[in-house]
């Protein structure tokens, strides 16, 4: 299908190609620079279709059911919960704890494993897809310096034969969808390059349904900044795959230059979305071609505060939901026109009574 229009001088034609498999596409051309875009609309993780190219991130310490469904109710597709040790979930009584546990609204969601033996991480995937998780991501990412020690997360990328003998027990052993979390390489070593490659290729033939891939190596952890080249030369050289990048996601105008850049299928939304759901609403405007993105009012983000804290306060004890919210609300406060001050008197609360009245007067509610 093909639309034509006629703006300010400029040609454009909007093409909206719906492939097969439910995933659409829309291509912009402008005739004055002859750039032909194409901007992805939904994502494709094996037969799950989600309605945006994009996702809430796993992110340990974060992704409990506040934030998550926040993320939700801001039109995040999908929200993943952190990364779970395979052990912990094989014994069921620990898996009944509400830390595990999924909502009724909360699908599609996924769960992430992290360790290192492959019958365990089988056994794993499968329980997590019992208590209702829809897909299943596998870690070889996490540069935590505890994990690395004992040969998890991202210490795996040092031994691709590993990676690929977990994999392929875990895809054995469940039928949902499967996806891997890469780091670009253990670190710049030529080895540790050639075993990203190795795996990425493996994993394309071996039916993952999903390579996610931040672009930094483990050892880099966050510092610099990401490596996109390499996410764009994935794509070119596994085509067929569906490939989903991270790094450094913290607007919607960056992630339509990223898909621009790079012709991946979807990004992965991680310490962007921390204290700003609305992060969601702003990437389906823009990879819809809308970037005329209207943040919140003050009220709104109020309104939406109080929320998350009430949310919170469902799920903790007042004595560790105070400290636990103070991560969140310093990102809040980054929207405040008087940031510095709302922040201080806010992180001073020390019950949560005080923290309440403190937020409806920061945000005129
Ligand atoms: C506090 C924190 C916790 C994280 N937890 C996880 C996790 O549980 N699983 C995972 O795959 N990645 C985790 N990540 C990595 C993110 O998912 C993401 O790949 C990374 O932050 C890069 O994206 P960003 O620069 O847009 O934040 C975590 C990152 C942070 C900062």
């Amino acid at each position: 299908m093909a639309q034509g229009s006629l703006q300010g001088g400029v040609v454009r034609a909007i093409m909206k190609f719906v492939l097969g498999d439910e995933q659409t596409i829309i291509c912009e051309t402008t005739m004055t620079d002859q750039s032909r875009t194409c901007l992805p609309q939904t994502l494709k993780l094996g037969d799950i279709v989600l309605d945006a190219p994009m996702y809430q991130a796993p992110l340990s310490g974060y992704t409990d059911r506040a934030m998550r469904s926040l993320a939700r109710q801001h039109s995040a597709p999908m929200t993943f919960a952190g990364v779970m040790l395979d052990k912990i979930t094989l014994h069921p009584k620990a898996l009944r704890k509400p830390v595990f546990a999924v909502g009724e609204n909360e699908h599609p969601i996924g769960g992430q494993l992290l360790g290192s033996n492959p019958e365990q991480m089988a056994q794993a995937a499968k329980a997590l897809c019992g208590i209702g998780y829809d897909l299943i991501d596998l870690n070889f990412a996490c540069p935590a310096p505890k994990v690395l020690r004992r040969g998890r997360g991202g210490a795996l990328l040092q031994n691709a034969h590993q990676v690929i003998a977990i994999y392929r027990k875990v895809r054995e052993t469940v039928r949902c969808p499967l996806l891997m979390k890469l780091r670009i390489a253990y670190d710049d070593d030529t080895a540790y390059r050639d075993a990203f490659w190795t795996i990425a290729e493996h994993a394309a033939a071996d039916g993952i349904d999903a390579l996610v891939v931040h672009g930094r190596t483990v050892l880099q952890r966050y510092r610099g900044k990401a490596d996109w080249q390499i996410l764009a030369e994935l794509k070119r050289r596994l085509p067929g795959m569906t490939i989903v990048g991270s790094g450094d996601i913290f607007d919607a105008p960056t992630v339509v230059q990223r898909f621009r850049e790079t012709g991946i299928d979807g990004v992965l939304v991680a310490r962007g979305a921390i204290g700003n759901p609305w992060i969601f609403e702003e990437i389906r405007a823009a990879v819809k071609g809308d970037l005329t993105y209207t943040p919140p009012t003050l009220y709104e983000q109020g309104q939406v505060i109080l929320e998350h804290w009430s949310r919170i306060l469902q799920l903790y004890p007042p004595k560790k939901a105070i400290p636990y919210f103070r991560k969140f609300l310093a990102n809040y406060c980054r929207r405040h026109p008087d940031r510095k001050k709302a922040q201080m008197s806010l992180m001073a609360a020390r019950d949560p009574e005080t923290l309440t009245l403190l937020i409806e007067q920061w945000y005129d509610l």
